[in-house]
């Protein structure tokens, strides 16, 4: 847990809502599921899905700076498109800044295909981009 709450505070900032130990331990408790990346003991990132009847949505994503450009993003998300393949869902769906380019290269390069712009999404006020990815 403390591990997952240093992880917040450096990826987002506080417009971005960073999930609390208390987010963290109700998701865990709904079995919404959650991907670590660690090696020898040390978590490197995670990914949080929320379970949809037809869909799995990647709510949040982060890998802690020391460790980015290492291909962690990219193997966090592979296990979040298996694990909704395995649970039988036809999609992966994401919402991701307009301007976090780093994050928008990481999906598309995934497959992942703009959905639907959403004006003043975040709190202060900037864009969000709606992304998909169908599953076969
Ligand atoms: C987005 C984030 C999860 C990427 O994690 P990462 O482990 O660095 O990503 P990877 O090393 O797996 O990179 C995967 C792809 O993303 C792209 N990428 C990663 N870092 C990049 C950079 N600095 N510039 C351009 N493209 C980059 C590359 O295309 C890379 O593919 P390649 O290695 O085949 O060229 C990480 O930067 C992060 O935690 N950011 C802060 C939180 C955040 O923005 N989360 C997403 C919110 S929706």
């Amino acid at each position: 847990m403390p591990a997952l709450e240093r992880l917040e505070q450096e990826s987002f900032s506080a417009s971005d809502y960073p999930l609390s130990r208390a987010n963290f331990l109700y998701h865990i408790k709904r079995e919404n599921p959650l991907f670590l990346a660690y090696e020898e003991g040390w978590v490197l990132g995670y990914a949080l899905g929320l379970l949809r009847p037809k869909s799995l949505r990647l709510y949040s994503l982060a890998v802690g700076i020391e460790y980015r450009h290492q291909g962690v993003g990219k193997r966090l998300l592979e296990g979040v498109m298996e694990e909704a393949m395995r649970l039988g869902k036809k999609e992966v769906t994401l919402e991701v800044r307009e301007s976090n380019q780093r994050a928008r290269i990481l999906y598309e390069k995934a497959g992942f295909e703009l959905w639907k712009r959403l004006e003043g999404y975040y709190p202060d006020g900037e864009a969000g981009v709606r992304l998909r990815k169908a599953l076969s």
